[in-house]
């Protein structure tokens, strides 16, 4: 046995030595893959990172070469950044004259409120407050009201620390406990303190920025010194998605601000109390960095000094991203939260399993909490199964039953997303480009998730008709009386059914929808009865419905339909009509191949 062991390792020992003597003639210049950005990112960043893309340049292994032959795509908030070469850029239907006087105009604002543009006005308000004189001194940068800082040779003493109950206590650190060997400008700091919250600004932590008389990297000084790159974050949610994810996202508007995606870096959730954190979404932070999330209280009792550190952007700033935020209407945009989603989904590995030829995967989410349930759920989606063309799948989106990272691979595999109104349905920002979010009932808050997906530049649909959705009683919030929320409801089925076709019209006509190759049973289904002379009408406008009647001659087939006419609704899908109907009877008919505006099927039904 201790031979068999031996040998082993001798063997491995062996191949490694061969393969590094093999290699040795080209040693890379550069870590190409832990750059791990999606491919056509890379042209992007390498716009800003002159030096990797010298050094790509250089190399003629570097696996970067096409991207290097696209000089000129930018974010949008750099400074030699061409408008038409721009990652992405606010698309306005209508002008909302309380914002904005021209459709320019209300493109460039939801530009800077809610796309790349952001970034660019965070860098224009950079100031150094704390500025180093000579080589090895520390330096403090922020933009206004101290929402996003950088800091170099950061001194922090805690020593002593102030903890108590309380996650964000704004007497943390006293004069002194924090600072640098630099020239603080104490009246610009000052001046940056009007949005002191624990959620929109740093202030309370650095209005006690001190200038030193010690460089904080010398080892007497300091009993740690972290030469990692660190962001400090202050963190709004780990149980609930919605605000989590404002944290993530405004984890990667800071990274563009700093320019830098690089995970060999360290997250330092700062927190003063003594508690632990739940974070149910914690395998999302691996988009971030290679390491464990450090809790502030790790360094208790000692002065700690961070080489290079950055204070990310604040999950509940005002004007901030992405909870609450007011924004111009009838805009939308594909680009910080489309690059967003592609950035987390490409670095957490989440593959797309689609589009499919003849299948629209339609995924509703189930909610299993006391309130804002589906009553009639079974009846929906037995519903939504008489309809081949719609790929089923009920998910009810429990941690402890779907890990995180399954949940994205459902959410990002699916091109309908039905889901009535709760934090579940941020996982809209996942969704493939051309997929649509269904909030089944917005319970009248209608801004949440419609605007989310006017950032994420998805299409939103959710239940117009009141009348055709009934709450089980008027809601009891646990302090505010009747409310909407606190209820739960059932919904019409045709009104459904005819929100999720139209649903599914928009998908199978979005450019990006660019489906695999066919799957059998769609092949046998379309053979039979072909027309001789398929009357194409010329490409109509979306959606495509025509009004019909489908009766049948057949009573016995038909489920009993006799001689009924039955309204039905023709829609054109690619070269093909599907007609489907909802009838008396709860039963869907669903046909494909219409001539001349009408829909037949020799099988089942004639008009
Ligand atoms: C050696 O280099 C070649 C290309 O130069 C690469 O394909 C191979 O994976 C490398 N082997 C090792 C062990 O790194
Ligand atoms: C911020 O950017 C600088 C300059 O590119 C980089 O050296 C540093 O590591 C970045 N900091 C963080 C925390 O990522
Ligand atoms: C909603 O449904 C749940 C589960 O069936 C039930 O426990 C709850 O009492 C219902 N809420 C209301 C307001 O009827």
């Amino acid at each position: 046995m201790l031979l068999l062991v031996a040998l082993v390792m001798v063997c491995t020992c062996t191949v490694v030595a061969a393969e590094e003597a093999e290699n040795t003639s080209h040693k890379p210049p550069l870590h190409y893959s832990s750059l791990a950005l999606p491919q056509h990112h890379i042209p992007y960043f390498l716009h800003s990172n002159k030096r990797v893309a010298r050094l790509c340049r250089e190399d003629p292994l570097c696996p970067f070469k096409d991207a290097l032959l696209d000089v000129s795509s930018c974010w949008g908030y750099e400074k030699n950044c061409a408008p038409e070469n721009r990652f992405g850029y606010p698309v306005c239907t209508k002008i909302d004259s309380g914002w904005a006087s021209s459709v320019e105009a209300a493109q460039e604002l939801f530009w800077k409120q809610a796309d790349f543009g952001y970034v660019m006005e965070r860098l224009s308000e950079m100031k150094t407050l704390c500025k180093a004189t000579n080589p090895g001194d520390s330096s403090l940068k922020c933009s206004s009201h101290t929402r996003f800082c950088r800091a170099t040779n950061l001194y922090l003493d805690l020593r002593n620390p102030r903890r108590g109950h309380e996650r964000y206590k704004e007497d943390f650190l006293q004069e002194g406990e924090i600072g640098g060997r630099c020239s603080l400008n104490s009246r610009a700091l000052a001046a940056e303190g009007e949005h002191k919250s624990p959620l929109q600004s740093w202030y309370a932590e650095l209005q006690a920025y001190t200038e030193l008389d010690f460089n904080p990297t010398d080892e007497e000084h300091c009993d740690i010194i972290i030469e990692k790159p660190t962001v400090f974050m202050k963190l709004d949610a780990g149980v609930n998605m919605y605000h989590h994810f404002c944290d993530f996202v405004n984890l990667y508007i800071s990274q563009h601000i700093n320019n830098s995606f690089s995970r060999d870096i360290n997250i330092l959730m700062w927190d003063t109390s003594f508690n632990g954190y739940g974070d149910l979404f914690s395998e999302t932070w691996k988009a971030f960095s290679d390491y464990d999330i450090i809790h502030l209280k790790t360094f208790d009792t000692k002065r700690v000094c961070f080489k290079d550190s950055v204070f990310s952007l604040l999950p509940r700033m005002r004007y901030g991203l992405f909870y609450n935020t007011p924004l111009i209407s009838d805009c939308y945009s594909e680009g910080m939260f489309r690059a967003f989603s592609q950035h987390v989904l490409y670095r957490l590995s989440v593959p797309q399993d689609g589009p499919m030829e003849g299948r629209i995967r339609v995924t509703l989410l189930a909610r299993s909490t006391d309130y804002r349930k589906i009553l009639n759920q079974q009846e929906l989606i037995n519903a939504l199964k008489t309809v081949p063309l719609l790929e089923v799948r009920v998910v009810d989106y429990k941690y402890k039953d779907v890990p995180f990272l399954e949940q994205l691979s459902i959410t990002h595999s699916s091109d309908i997303f039905i889901g009535i109104h709760g934090a579940g349905l941020t996982h809209l920002l996942f969704l493939p480009d051309w997929a649509v979010i269904f909030e089944l009932y917005n319970c009248q808050d209608e801004s949440c998730y419609r605007d989310l997906a006017r950032l994420r530049g998805i299409r939103y649909v959710t239940w117009q008709k009141r009348d055709k959705v009934l709450p089980e009683d008027k809601g009891h919030h646990p302090t505010l009386g009747d409310h909407p929320k606190f209820t739960n409801y059932s919904f019409d089925v045709e009104e459904f059914m005819r929100l999720v076709l139209e649903a599914a019209d928009y998908v199978l006509h979005h450019p990006k929808w660019q489906p695999l190759p066919s799957r059998d049973e769609l092949e046998s289904l379309t053979q039979p009865s072909r027309p001789t002379q398929p009357s194409r009408p010329t490409q109509p406008s979306r959606p495509t419905q025509t009004k019909v009647y489908l009766s049948s001659d057949n009573k016995e087939k038909s489920n009993g339909l006799g001689k009924l006419r039955v309204p039905a609704t023709i829609f054109l899908v690619r070269e093909q009509y599907m007609c489907y109907t909802y009838t008396p009877y709860n039963k869907f008919i669903f046909l494909l191949h219409a001539a001349t505006g009408g829909c037949r099927n020799d099988r089942l039904f004639t008009f």
